[in-house]
């Protein structure tokens, strides 16, 4: 018989071994929040993911799209990080993950946090601060040990989602119409995979149509882009030409007919929410509104205190 404290050392073995993160599962429990403990994480966090991202732009979109993967399945607790344990699948071993990337960046950040304030800072925090480099400072939030490709089913938005399946999946997670159409707005950068939009183009009801909504130049210039069958590694500009740019021009697309999801489409069947797609044209709305959105996506079931570990 296995004790519970022998189980547990073999999932931590087991984490550490099949890790390709395994800074951050090793460590074991620890209690204190490094607020004070490790004062300059926030700063050299933020210088390395700046030296990063300046190296590859495309950087911080796979960043922002990581946390919020993270936080939709059980909370802001770099279970998105974490690998299959034995044969129990793990949040990466699910569709939506075939398209993240930037895990070894996360890695690299957390081993030289390490360098400077050992076992104090968590994943979920690297995560979040690597992901919004412009958030204030906040009580430590603790990595959760749980990681399940279950999890994330229902969690996470499918691109085919209609206005309503939004809605309800946000407002599981407490976030309101607003915080959708606001966090939505992160698709302003970074790109997709044609496969997770080109039945919009080719087969939209079934007969070989393209959706009727879609602008026709836009839909022509996708369909160059992404000849059908399509090679599984091409991608599109999300925004197209300012997808490097973090900028109110995803909704100026919107209103334009050229979003590039079902679901960011669905955004203008709501009268609220299409409502809120014009305003957030404005740049001063959308920036206020996203770090307000964003501060909230970062509190989904946080582990802070005793829960979860570093
Ligand atoms: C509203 C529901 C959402 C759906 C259905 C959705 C779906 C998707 C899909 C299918 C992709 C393309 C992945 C690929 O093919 O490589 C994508 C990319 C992206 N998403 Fe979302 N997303 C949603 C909300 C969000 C939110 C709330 C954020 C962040 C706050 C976000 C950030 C991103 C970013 C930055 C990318 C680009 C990633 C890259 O360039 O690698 N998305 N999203
Ligand atoms: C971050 O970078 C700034 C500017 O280069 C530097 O002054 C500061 O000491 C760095 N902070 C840390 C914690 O590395
Ligand atoms: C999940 O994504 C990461 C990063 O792309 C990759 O290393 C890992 O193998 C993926 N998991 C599966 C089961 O594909
Ligand atoms: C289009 O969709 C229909 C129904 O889902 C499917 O039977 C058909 O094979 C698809 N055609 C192509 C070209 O993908
Ligand atoms: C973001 O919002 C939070 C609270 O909602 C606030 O404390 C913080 O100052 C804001 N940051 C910026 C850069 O606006």
């Amino acid at each position: 018989m296995t004790s519970a404290r022998e189980m547990f050392c073999i999932v931590l073995v087991c984490l550490v071994m099949f890790g390709v993160m395994r800074e951050c599962n090793a460590n074991g429990l620890r209690k204190n929040f490094y607020g004070k403990s490790c004062p300059q994480a926030e700063q050299l966090v933020r210088n390395i993911t700046w030296s990063k991202a300046k190296k590859n732009p495309s950087l911080g979109a796979k960043l922002l799209r990581m946390h919020f993967h993270d936080c939709f399945v059980s909370g802001c607790d770099a279970s998105v990080l974490l690998d299959m344990v034995g044969t129990t699948k793990s949040e990466k071993d699910t569709i939506p993950n075939l398209t993240l990337s930037g895990f070894d960046v996360i890695g690299d950040i957390k081993t030289q946090v390490e360098q400077a304030c050992p076992g104090i800072v968590s994943c979920a925090d690297i995560l979040a601060l690597a992901a919004r480099d412009s958030v204030s400072f906040r009580p430590s939030l603790r990595d959760g040990r749980i990681s399940l490709a279950s999890d994330v089913t229902g969690n996470i938005p499918s691109p085919f989602s209609d206005f309503i399946t939004l809605r309800k999946i946000f407002a599981k997670k407490g976030l309101n119409t607003g915080d959708l159409v606001v966090l939505s707005g992160a698709h302003t950068i970074g790109v997709a995979h044609c496969a997770t939009f080109s039945n919009m183009l080719y087969n939209f009801t079934g007969k070989g149509d393209s959706d009727p909504s879609l602008n026709p130049t836009y839909a022509q210039s996708l369909k160059k882009q992404c000849p059908n069958p399509a090679k599984s590694s091409t991608t599109v500009e999300m925004d197209p030409r300012s997808s490097l740019t973090f900028d109110t021009h995803y909704f100026t697309i919107l209103n334009q007919h050229m979003g590039l999801f079902q679901s960011d489409a669905a955004l203008r069947t709501d009268k609220k929410s299409a409502t809120m797609v014009k305003q957030l044209q404005s740049t001063d709305d959308f920036f206020f509104e996203f770090n307000v959105s964003m501060m909230k996506m970062g509190d989904i079931e946080l582990l802070t205190g005793k829960h979860g570990e570093i």
